[in-house]
């Protein structure tokens, strides 16, 4: 079994793995895989990602085979498939991959060891989805019927992508905000200003401005004043709303700096739950059958 996309994912298994990762959250649930080696590929610049998987295979006593693109064959040319074929050679039983091209995947038919998403592109990134998912769900306990914007770069974010859906399938009422030129108008989900969408929103998804991926400069001086969450905006929230990042921040550009550490912002909580949502991932993935139930202390 491999994780390419949230729609690998029945409604079923999304549960299943929340509710194994809130019992490794709070220590009721202990597994080590020993004699599993897991590999972390990273085409593409990656600090929670990685180092979470890392931490998520520490917890589970799995060692990790370190990679470097720079310092690999890829240089050399190699291509992504051999470079998987050789892990697999070399006895690793599963690998994350994040790579710049969208949906990589599709060129690694004949290989036999699960792959994680690490990240696509602009296509995917399941488990950052999973990981907002388990914040959402501490907070609200559900989704059916919570209104979610996600606002900012839109046609350039993975995250927007798999978590529009994904919540969309859960129940949630989604909705996007961004400037015009980064609307990605294939997506049926209604757009609408930041400064409605702060008044009935109870989750805010804000997205960086992925600068890297842009094929003209731009300028961002007014980009908070106009699109962001400003401490104002901030203001008109409701109550009990959540402000989410996947990060890294743009202080300053996405979110006013002070907000980022408020109470309604739960950026560096989504990074806690990131290292319990991996072990969980990674747990369904080398049981194969599913995730069993039993707590192993
Ligand atoms: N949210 C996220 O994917 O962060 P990194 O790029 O640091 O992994």
């Amino acid at each position: 079994m491999n994780l390419f996309r949230m729609d690998d994912l029945s409604n079923d298994e999304i549960d299943e793995i929340l509710r194994v990762a809130a019992q490794y959250k709070r220590g009721e649930r202990k597994r080590s895989f020993e004699e599993k080696t897991g590999a972390l590929l990273f085409y593409e610049p990656s600090t929670r990602t990685k180092m979470s998987f890392d931490m998520a295979c520490h917890k589970l006593n799995i060692p990790i085979l370190s990679f470097s693109e720079a310092t690999s064959s890829a240089v050399k040319g190699e291509s992504l498939y051999d470079t998987v074929k050789t892990m697999e050679a070399i006895g690793a039983d599963f690998v994350v991959i994040r790579h710049p091209d969208d949906e990589y995947f599709t060129q690694l038919d004949g290989v036999n060891i699960p792959i994680i998403n690490g990240g696509d592109g602009t296509g995917e990134h399941p488990t950052q989805c999973l990981l907002d998912l388990m914040t959402i769900k501490e907070q609200f306990n559900q989704f059916d019927g919570l209104t979610v914007t996600i606002c900012g770069d839109v046609r350039h974010s993975r995250v927007a992508r798999s978590n529009a859906y994904a919540l969309k399938r859960l129940g949630a009422n989604v909705r996007l905000s961004a400037p015009e030129d980064w609307r990605d108008h294939t997506l049926p989900f209604p757009y609408l200003s930041i400064d409605d969408a702060v008044k009935d929103s109870d989750v805010l998804m804000l997205l960086r401005v992925q600068t890297e991926r842009h094929d003209r400069a731009v300028v961002l001086n007014d980009y908070l004043a106009t699109y962001g969450l400003t401490v104002e905006r901030a203001e008109q929230m409701r109550q009990k709303s959540m402000i989410l990042h996947p990060a890294p921040v743009n202080r300053g550009v996405e979110i006013d700096s002070k907000l980022v550490e408020s109470d309604k912002s739960f950026i560096f909580t989504q990074m806690e739950n990131g290292v319990y949502i991996r072990q969980a991932v990674i747990e369904l993935l080398l049981t194969q059958g599913g995730i069993h139930n039993e707590t192993i202390n």
